[in-house]
C-alpha cells in the first residue's frame, strides 16, 4: 500500500477513533444524534431558545469524557507513537471535542469543532479551561455576567475553527489518513478531494464503507484500534 517513505502525514479524525473508549458516535445506532434533536443542543439558535437545554447536553457530555473509565484506546496511543517517533511531521486535525489525542501523549493536534473542556465568553470572546458544569446563572470569570458563557464547540451554521491552518497543512502533507468519520459533515468529508487534486496518498479507515470510500486510494476496514496500530507501525517500518 505505501510504496514511499512519507514526510508530512496529515490525519484527519472522526468520533470512530473514540468509539472503542466509550464515548458515544453521532449517527450510528444509538448514536448522539437520534437521542437528540442536533437544532436544539448544536445550533446557535438552539442556545438562544433553551441555554440550560444546550448546557445540560454539554454537562453530560463533559462529565462523561471526565469518567474513570473513559480512558485513550490504543488508536489514540499508536497516533501519539507516531508523533514522537516518526521522521517527519505528524498532523492530527480531529473534528472530536473530546480531549483523548492529547491524553495519550499526542502534541500536534487542532481541534477543528472545538472543545469540551472550554467556554467561550459571548462577550469578550475569551476561552476559559473548563471543568465543572455550566448552567445559565453561572456567572463568567471575565465579565462577571451570568449567562455569558457558551461552550467552545462549534455549532450547525458556524464557521470551523483554524481552516487557514488546515487548508495549508493539507496542501503540505504527502500522506493524508482519515480515521472512524463518516464523512457527512462539511468541511472534513471534503479535505480527501483536497488532498487528491494533488496527488497525495489519501487512506480511510473506518469499521464500514463511508459515502466518500470511493474518493480514497485506500479503504482499511476494521476497529480503529486494530487497524490504526497495524497501520502506524507499518509507517514507523518503512
Ligand atoms: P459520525 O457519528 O458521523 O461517524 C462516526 C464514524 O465512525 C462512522 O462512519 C462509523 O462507521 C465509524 N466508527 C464507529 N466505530 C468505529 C471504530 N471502532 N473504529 C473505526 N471507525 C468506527 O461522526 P463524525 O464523522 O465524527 O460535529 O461526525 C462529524 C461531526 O458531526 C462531529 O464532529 C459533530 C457531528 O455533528 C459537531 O458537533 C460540530
Amino acid at each position: 500500500m505505501l510504496n514511499f517513505k512519507p514526510k508530512n502525514i496529515v490525519i484527519l479524525t472522526g468520533a470512530g477513533i473514540s468509539a472503542e473508549s466509550g464515548i458515544s458516535t453521532f449517527r450510528d445506532k444509538n448514536g448522539l444524534w437520534e437521542n437528540h434533536d442536533v437544532m436544539d443542543v448544536a445550533s446557535p439558535s438552539g442556545f438562544d431558545r433553551n441555554p440550560e437545554l444546550v448546557h445540560k447536553f454539554y454537562n453530560q457530555r463533559r462529565n462523561q469524557l471526565n469518567s474513570e473509565n473513559v480512558i485513550p484506546n490504543a488508536a489514540h496511543k499508536a497516533l501519539a507513537k507516531l508523533e514522537e517517533e516518526f521522521e517527519g511531521e505528524v498532523t492530527i486535525i480531529t473534528q472530536n471535542v473530546d480531549n483523548l489525542h492529547e491524553r495519550a501523549g499526542s502534541n500536534n493536534v487542532i481541534h477543528m469543532h472545538g472543545e469540551l473542556m472550554k467556554m467561550r465568553c459571548v462577550e469578550s470572546g475569551k476561552i476559559l479551561l473548563w471543568k465543572s458544569d455550566l448552567s445559565v446563572d453561572t456567572k463568567c470569570p471575565c465579565c462577571f455576567k451570568k449567562g455569558n458563557l457558551r461552550p467552545h464547540i462549534v455549532w450547525f451554521g458556524e464557521f470551523p475553527l483554524f481552516m487557514d491552518k488546515i487548508e495549508k497543512k493539507l496542501n503540505d502533507c504527502d500522506l493524508f489518513i482519515s480515521i472512524g468519520t463518516s464523512g457527512q459533515v462539511y468541511p472534513a468529508a471534503m479535505f480527501v478531494n483536497m488532498v487528491k487534486a494533488n496527488n497525495q496518498l489519501a487512506i480511510e479507515a473506518n469499521i464500514e464503507e463511508t459515502n466518500i470510500s470511493e474518493s480514497f486510494d485506500f479503504h482499511l476496514t476494521g476497529k480503529a484500534s486494530e487497524v490504526i496500530t497495524k497501520l502506524v507501525s507499518d509507517i514507523l517500518a518503512l
